[in-house]
């Protein structure tokens, strides 16, 4: 009866996380997404406490109030621009987790199996620590990365990819000895040189990726952890856990290939390592010389805007900073009482997480429908009078289409330039992310309206009486 209970609502569960899952893929129906999201893991946990756990209650509840309390205070603290470093070491729990019950399972013997059973049951073991371990490793240096506590700037080892595939022979070699070793009793150590060839692949496959491409990397560790959670269900025999890792991992393969697709990027070539850092000419510090820049003010900046008919906005990384998105629907709502039309122009990887700007311009309410993606309005530029960009730069960068040495050469960008005046909004003439000098500032319809994005907007919205 009770496992009746369980089933059914581990059904119901799934259901509500592809549920869940189809709201995420839309502006719109994202808020009813999460809530789907939440309901399906409130029964998800209910089932089992319930239903699966009949002892340890107390180990359980502690667990459940540290973490829950732990999870609350860190969700209530971090502030937006740093939620993709929150989510990287989050992917690193859900790896230590699954290195963890993979090794508590190993340890285990209440249950004897024997024959094919015991073969599968210690494949699930080694695949479960060894994504487990390489999903830890390589999650805790892209949140390193992310926070800025190590630099962006791929580390290549010499013949690194001999080295990758000797640790993936090591791999190899180690499972077929723990399978072995396990059908007599033992097995304890290759596992765990398994463990250390893992955590050493996911460092050493983190650290050779450039800033450049870090948008597919945070994808990529998502859809590891998502793997590492089905691996860790089929070491518990819990349905819902293989189910709902299998949901995560294959749409965070998806979100990977739709980032690589929209950085012009193989996946291999990603995981290989090394972009963003060619060398080129045009990875340059701020103080390089490019010719001459026109500065503004707020004042010529309203008065530009006030003389469009077409406006762009093209939102970055600095707008989160900034947090302006507020400030920017109070003038996106100013001008179009003006009769002047407003478009949002957001590119795939524009602030620091898949999303980020769409997140940030429903949270300021700027209705969805003049928000659209690069895609879609890249043709457009020729037609629009003044392009904002507000705290963006790599996502702007001729470089990437005309530079072809440049380490973001190929990427496709938002082709301001190509509209009559671009304002590019920022504090000074710094690089963006993947630190590669921008061309744009240089331009001739370009104008520089320095400063932080928040304060320059507030000054402009003043100006447009
Ligand atoms: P960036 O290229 O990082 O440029 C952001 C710009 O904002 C900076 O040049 C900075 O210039 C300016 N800025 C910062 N704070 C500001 C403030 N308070 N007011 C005004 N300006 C401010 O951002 P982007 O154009 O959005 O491009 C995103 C980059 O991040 C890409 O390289 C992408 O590959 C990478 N990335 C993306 C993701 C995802 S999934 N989206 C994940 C990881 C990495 P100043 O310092 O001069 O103000």
């Amino acid at each position: 009866m009770a496992q009746g209970i369980v089933s059914v609502a581990y059904i119901g569960a799934t259901i509500m996380f592809i549920l869940a899952l189809g709201g995420l893929s839309r502006p719109e129906t994202s808020r009813r997404g999460n809530y789907y999201g939440m309901l399906g893991m409130l029964m998800a946990l209910l089932a089992t406490i319930i239903g699966i756990v009949s002892n340890n209650y107390f180990v359980l509840f502690a667990g459940v109030i540290v973490g829950g309390t732990i999870g609350l205070v860190l969700a209530k603290k971090v502030a937006m621009t740093q939620m993709p470093e929150l989510v990287a070491i989050l992917h690193s729990l859900v790896g230590l987790a699954a290195v963890l019950v993979g090794f508590a399972n190993f340890m285990d013997h209440t249950t004897v199996l024997t024959g094919v059973d015991k073969t599968i049951h210690d494949v699930e073991t080694y695949l479960g620590i060894l994504i487990g371990a390489l999903t830890f490793s390589g999650s805790i240096i892209a949140f390193l990365k992310l926070s800025a506590r190590i630099g962006g700037k791929p580390v290549l080892l010499p013949a690194r990819h001999w080295f990758n595939l000797a640790l993936l022979l090591g791999a190899i070699w180690l499972g077929a000895k723990f399978i072995n070793q396990s059908a007599v009793g033992g097995g304890t150590l290759p596992l765990v040189l398994m463990t250390l060839i893992a955590l050493v692949f996911g460092v050493h496959m983190v650290m050779a990726i450039g800033g450049a491409d870090m948008p597919v990397v945070v994808s990529m560790l998502n859809s590891y952890s998502g793997w590492a959670a089905a691996a860790t269900g089929f070491m518990l025999n819990n349905d819902l856990l293989i189910v709902v890792g299998a949901l995560v991992g294959s749409s965070g393969a998806i979100l990977s290939y739709i980032m690589c697709r929209a950085m012009n990027r193989k996946f291999l070539a990603v995981i290989a390592g090394g972009f963003g850092t060619s060398g080129g000419t045009t990875l340059a510090g701020p103080e390089e010389e490019a010719g001459d820049i026109i500065a503004i003010d707020s004042t010529e900046a309203a008065e530009l805007l006030l003389d469009a008919k077409e406006v762009m906005i093209i939102p970055g990384y600095g707008m989160a900073v900034a947090q302006a998105q507020h400030i920017v629907h109070e003038i996106t709502r100013k001008l179009r009482e003006k009769k002047i039309n407003v478009r949002f122009g957001i590119h795939p990887v524009a602030g620091r997480m898949p999303g980020h700007m769409n997140v940030l311009l429903a949270e300021a309410k700027v209705p969805y429908d003049i928000v659209f993606e690069l895609d879609e309005i890249n043709e457009d530029f020729a037609n629009v009078d003044v392009s904002v960009v507000i705290g963006a730069n790599d996502i702007v960068n001729p470089a990437a289409l005309e530079v072809p040495d440049s380490p973001i050469a190929g990427m496709p960008v938002l082709e301001c330039w190509k509209g009559r005046t671009t304002i590019v909004l920022k504090r000074s003439m710094a690089t963006g992310y993947a630190g590669v000098a921008n061309p744009l500032f240089y331009k001739e319809n370009t104008r520089m309206l320095f400063g932080d994005a928040r304060e320059s907007l507030e000054a402009v919205l003043k100006n447009l009486v």
